[in-house]
Parts: C-alpha cells; sequence; structure tokens
C-alpha cells in the first residue's frame, strides 16, 4: 500500500546515526582501530548477506537462528540471510581465502537480529568484534579478552565486569547438557513455565534464566567444572593465570553459556552495572574450535567477541565518559563580496589541513556572522569590496571579543591563520 504523505519513518528497531552522534561513534571505531593495530589485527570486511547456511551452524536451536533471522530468496530463489552475528562469516571467509594462521582480523558493521526492540536492543545493530583463528592456544584466548577489556577502558568505562566461563570440549558439552536435561526433566514441575520448552533440545539455554524457580532449580543442578577433562581445565587456569598477570579483574561465572551453539572452551562476556540487567552485556565471546571445519574448512581453532557499540556508548552515558568529540570548523569564512574568496579560501585552507567552513547563497554579512559564531570557530575570515580591492582578508577571533579586527594579506592567509590559531590554542 502507498503511503500518501510519505511520511516514512525509520523501521522498528532501526535508528539514524545523525551528526554530532557520528563523530562520537567514529572516534569509538577509531578507538578500537588503534588498540586493534597495536595487537596485530587486520581489518576484515565481509558482505552483510550470506548464503542462510553460513548461519545454520551458530545454530540452529539457537533463537536468533530460528527465531530472529532475516531470512529471503533473492530474485534466482537462493536463500540468503542478513547477518545476524559476526564470527561465521569471518570463518566462511577463512575458507574460502586459507590465509595463513594465526588469522587476527578486527571488523565493524551492522547486524540484523528480528527482537523485540528495546533500549540497548534493536533489529540492525551494530558490533565490533576480534577474531583469531588457527590457534588453540590459551594465551590468544587472554589476548582476545585483553583486546576488549583495553578498548572498554580506553572509552573510560570503570563499571564493567568481566565474567568467564570453560564449556570444555564439544563432548563435555554434550554430556554436560544431557546431565542438565536429566536434571531439568526430574524438576519440570519446579521450573517457570516459559523455560520449559527449552529443556528437552536447549537445555543449556535454561542456565542462563534469570526466572527465580528455574534459577532455584539449576543451582542444584550438575556443574559443568565436574564434567572439564583435565585437558580443559589445564587450558582454563591458563587463561586465568593470563587474566591475573595482566591485571583484568574477572569473576568465574558458571552458568554463562552464552546464547550461540557454537562455543567450546572459554566463554567471556563484559556486563555494565551502569545498565539495566536485561540489556547489560556490552561484548561477548569465546571459544569455537569446531566452527571452521563445520563450514568445510580443516580442523581450526578460534576465538573472538563481539561488542554491541550501542550498548558500549549507552554504557558511557551511564557513566558520563567518552563525550563526543568537537567537530567544530578552525575557521570560518565570511564573503561579503561576490563569494568566490569563500570557495577559494576554504579550498586552500583545507588543503593545507585547517578545517573550514562557510556560508552558501550570499547571505547578509549579519546572517554569515552568525553561522560563523555558532559553528564553534575560532576565526572568522571576512572578504568584502574593500579587502578584495586592496588584496587583504580581514580577521575576526570568534571567542576573544575585545581583540578587533585585524587585517593579514590575502597571500598570506595559510601561514597567518595557523600563526593565529597557535597563538589561541
Ligand atoms: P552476541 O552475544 O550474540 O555474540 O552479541 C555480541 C554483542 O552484540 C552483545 O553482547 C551485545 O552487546 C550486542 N548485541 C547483540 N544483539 C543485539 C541487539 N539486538 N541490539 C543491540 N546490541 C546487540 C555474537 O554475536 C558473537 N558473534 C560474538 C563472538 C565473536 N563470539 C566469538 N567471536
Amino acid at each position: 500500500m502507498s503511503n500518501k504523505s510519505n511520511n516514512f519513518r525509520t523501521p522498528i528497531g532501526t535508528r539514524d546515526l545523525l551528526p554530532p552522534d557520528s563523530a562520537r561513534w567514529q572516534a569509538l571505531l577509531d578507538a578500537f582501530a588503534a588498540k586493534a593495530a597495536m595487537a596485530g589485527f587486520g581489518l576484515i570486511s565481509t558482505p552483510t548477506f550470506e548464503d542462510v547456511g553460513v548461519f545454520s551452524r551458530v545454530g540452529e536451536g539457537t533463537d536468533v537462528v530460528r527465531k530472529e533471522m532475516y531470512e529471503f530468496a533473492d530474485k534466482s530463489d537462493r536463500r540468503m540471510a542478513l547477518r545476524p552475528e559476526g564470527t561465521a562469516p569471518v570463518c566462511r571467509a577463512f575458507v574460502q581465502h586459507r590465509p595463513p594462521v594465526p588469522w587476527k582480523v578486527w571488523y565493524h558493521g551492522p547486524y540484523f537480529r528480528y527482537e523485540a526492540p528495546q533500549a540497548g536492543r534493536y533489529r540492525q545493530f551494530h558490533q565490533i568484534g576480534a577474531e583469531v583463528l588457527g590457534s588453540a592456544d590459551p594465551d590468544v584466548d587472554v589476548e582476545v579478552i585483553s583486546l576488549a577489556w583495553s578498548v572498554l577502558r580506553a572509552v573510560g568505562l570503570e563499571r564493567v565486569l568481566l565474567l568467564v566461563n570453560s564449556m570444555g570440549d564439544a563432548e563435555t558439552r554434550v554430556e554436560y547438557g544431557r546431565a542438565v536435561r536429566d536434571h531439568l526433566q526430574a524438576n519440570l514441575a519446579d521450573i517457570d513455565e516459559d523455560d520449559r520448552d527449552k529443556v528437552d533440545h536447549h537445555p543449556l539455554r535454561v542456565l542462563d534464566s534469570k526466572r527465580p524457580g528455574t534459577r532455584a532449580v539449576t543451582a542444584e543442578g550438575p556443574r559443568l567444572a565436574d564434567y572439564l577433562s583435565p585437558e580443559a581445565v589445564r587450558h582454563f587456569e591458563r587463561v586465568q593465570d593470563g587474566l591475573g598477570a595482566l591485571g583484568i579483574p574477572f569473576a568465574i561465572e558458571p552458568r554463562l553459556v552464552r546464547g550461540l551453539d557454537y562455543y567450546t572452551h572459554t566463554t567471556f562476556e563484559f556486563t555494565s552495572s551502569a545498565l539495566d540487567a536485561a540489556q547489560n552485556t556490552v561484548c561477548g565471546g569465546g571459544r569455537y574450535d569446531g566452527l571452521v571445519e563445520e563450514l568445510g574448512g580443516p580442523p581450526t581453532p578460534g576465538i573472538g567477541f563481539g561488542m554491541g557499540i550501542e550498548r558500549l556508548l549507552l554504557a558511557c552515558d551511564a557513566e558520563e565518559q567518552f563525550p563526543t568529540p568537537t567537530t567544530d570548523p578552525a575557521v570560518w569564512v565570511v564573503d561579503v563580496a561576490d563569494g568566490r574568496s569563500a570557495r577559494d579560501l576554504t579550498h586552500e585552507l583545507r588543503q593545507a589541513g585547517v578545517a573550514a567552513d562557510r556560508s552558501f547563497d550570499g547571505r547578509s554579512m549579519r546572517s554569515q556572522m552568525r553561522n560563523a559564531d555558532r559553528s564553534g570557530a575560532q576565526l572568522a575570515l571576512i572578504v568584502g569590496e574593500q579587502e578584495l580591492q586592496q588584496g587583504q582578508v580581514a580577521v575576526r577571533r570568534l571567542r576573544n571579543d575585545e581583540s578587533g579586527q585585524l587585517m593579514i594579506a590575502r597571500s598570506e592567509v595559510v601561514s597567518e591563520v595557523r600563526r593565529l590559531l597557535e597563538a589561541d590554542s
């Protein structure tokens, strides 16, 4: 049906990102990029849609794939999905390109899940993530967690808690899952009704239920730690040792099984106590030693994490950290002659690395000066007929009313402006 009023809005669960908020977003990406480069991670970009099969292993029993995936048939009737997460596409790319290992990559972009939108939960959300493929060394787990931690610290978050757990290897997961299911089935009457449908097929998902009845049952249930192989225990101990050595505080959370099926060994989450409990995970990740093989590659261990950009920034808001950086121009060019000077001067200044802006449409002096004041610029360069004839430009310091106006030579504008900006900084 056509919308006659053309009153189109963003689809439910999506948001526009506008200036100046976008500058903060960009600063977060820059902060992440700097930390990632420091640790030897290269940027990867994969398509926003993939063959739906790429995500089946994420897996088929999870809400993410079963209920929330945006699936569609393209015009050639191929089954496609908008990516709900970033790890499976990275593994698909690994299998396709076979880069040398360890392969350390980071990524950012939009992800899509058909969820009930609320603060901190969207249908199109954005993640920054990192993955390392090709090493089972527990020190890689430490390196990956440390990268996430360093980014959270770089943006100033203090109220974040790192929770870690070990899922053991794939067999442990199956064996433990069976034991949990038996326990849950034996206590079905005490489990909250909304959790019961998961008991048979996804018993581990019941563990992170926050419903009190369910929680009382799971608290009495089998403990994952009792099912870990000696090798898995050694791996987990070495991870804890590494976190300790790097001064990264953490707590062991035996209920942490995470919402995706591919995890083995280390799983972790960073939660923010500054956010509402329902959406307080700002970063989640873990090992997935079988995923590459599932996607047709050689046995290849992997570990990584994804951070929700929106949630991370909400946590920053709540802690009053990571303010929006200013994007004010240094210079505003006011041209009350024919506009050519504004055109040429902004160009020259920008070429020289000085942020410069101007008004358009032949506005009055008053209107242009108002724009200059509002822009946050330090200097206004003013050109009228008289200045034009004399080969001069008038300069006004916008943040210092008393200093009046001075004249500089048109031919010296760049160097004079630089000198004045430096003197004021
Ligand atoms: P995930 O836990 O599903 O893991 O998502 C990671 C983070 O993305 C969450 O902690 C949260 O901050 C954010 N997030 C998830 N869904 C939404 C949503 N609907 N709205 C806003 N933010 C959301 C993964 O996606 C895994 N690929 C992480 C990973 C990487 N594991 C290993 N490597």
